[in-house]
């Protein structure tokens, strides 16, 4: 791809990465993504914010080949995804400075070897003329690592927001085409990447109140050019009170649990409340993730394997635990052969929640009269718990 032309003298670099599917070895991307830079050329400076991830770094390149002179590379993140090509960009224009805050300098000096000499740090609220066009860096740290900051071109009111508003999309429109395939990458992003933040992300959003953005172009997916809508959709991922819903992961092995999945997940439509269902054994977990950012309740089902929870159910304890979702309930159901310590094994895994333990049900083989009665009454217990908060 091409540098592309967003405004007079600003262009969109970088690289469109199609066929990726994994990120961190753990991140579904079902629709790949992009590493977004970004080059400002004032009347006097010119700086290049962020970079590429290392393996598209020819791409950037020779997007950069016509341009004469860099004086500036901006760094709002030392993830090796937007910082990873700094070096090589800095063998082609040695006299160019990386701002940064000060931070990311230290990370980008530990993690990705950049030269110390550099260097130029930034406060938050700093700003920095181009001649006629003027960045103005804001400290926005743990969106989503303890570095991060966005940029703001005043003249232009764009916000250079790296991972904050961004989505793992890849596509041939620069700008947003589709708002609802957009908002469901974007709250995946959020699930993954930022949740376990999001009061301080609170925080974050406050501070980007004054600014006029116009533009938002983050360095990951598309370029929001009505961006009031990704701020609202923010606003409501990160607010605290949860929704009428019970996220539902689970694994059965011969059917027992399934059984008691099916019935319970009944139990609870015909009180009103919503469910969402994720099969370990075959479900995306950046689904489970999304289902996490609005559920009022998690119900952990899972067959008992040696003694314990299923592998793949301690897999989702461990990811919820590690995601820090707003949810207030949590229970257990389960079957087992001849025993073990489920319940005390995940309930050991979790805690980061901050939640009210209901009681599980669990039972052995196949669930009888009397375990899916438990089932109705936990069913029963959520219902009231939601209604009680004022949930819907
Ligand atoms: Fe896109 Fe946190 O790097």
């Amino acid at each position: 791809m091409r540098k592309r032309q967003i405004k007079e003298r600003i262009h969109w670099l970088g690289a469109v990465d199609w066929d990726r599917r994994l990120f961190d070895s753990l991140i579904p991307l079902p629709d790949g993504t992009t590493y977004n830079a970004y080059l400002v050329e004032g009347s006097e400076k010119t700086a290049l914010l962020d970079t590429v991830d290392p393996p598209m770094v020819d791409m950037l390149m020779a997007q950069l080949e016509d341009v004469p002179k860099l004086d500036f590379i901006v760094s709002h993140h030392a993830e090796q995804d937007h910082s990873g090509s700094i070096v090589p960009v800095l063998k082609k224009f040695p006299e160019a400075k990386v701002v940064s805050t000060p931070k990311a300098r230290d990370m980008l000096i530990d993690l990705l070897r950049v030269p110390e000499s550099a260097f130029v740090t930034v406060k938050d609220g700093e700003t920095l003329s181009l001649g006629d066009k003027t960045l103005k860096f804001i400290h926005t740290p743990w969106v989503h690592w303890p570095e991060t900051m966005v940029t703001y071109l005043e003249e232009d009111r764009i916000l250079f927001s790296c991972d904050f508003f961004g989505s793992h999309i890849a596509a041939a429109d620069l700008f947003v085409t589709d708002k609802g395939r957009v908002h469901e990458a974007a709250k995946r992003y959020f699930a993954e990447i930022m949740m376990p933040f999001r009061n301080v992300i609170e925080k974050n959003i406050e501070k980007l109140k004054p600014l006029h953005i116009q533009m938002i172009a983050p360095s990951h997916g598309q370029i929001q050019d009505q961006p009031a809508w990704i701020m609202e959709a923010y606003k409501d991922w990160i607010q605290s009170t949860p929704k009428n819903l019970v996220v539902l992961p689970y694994v059965s092995m011969h059917g027992s649990t399934k059984h008691m999945v099916d019935h319970f997940t009944s139990a609870l439509v015909d009180r009103g409340v919503r469910v969402e269902l994720y099969n370990l054994a075959v479900s995306d977990i950046g689904k489970l993730a999304m289902s996490l950012v609005d559920a009022a309740t998690i119900v952990v089902g899972t067959s008992t394997v040696l003694a314990g929870p299923h592998p793949l159910a301690a897999y989702a304890a461990f990811l919820a635990n590690a995601l820090r979702p707003k949810a207030k309930f949590l229970s257990i159901i389960g079957s087992y052969g001849w025993g073990g310590k489920t319940v005390e094994t995940l309930a050991g895994m979790i805690p980061n929640l901050k939640v009210e333990v209901l009681d599980p049900v669990l039972c052995k083989g196949l669930p009888s009269e009397s375990d899916l009665r438990s089932l109705d009454n936990l069913a029963e217990a959520i219902s009231r718990k939601h209604k009680e908060n004022g949930l819907s």
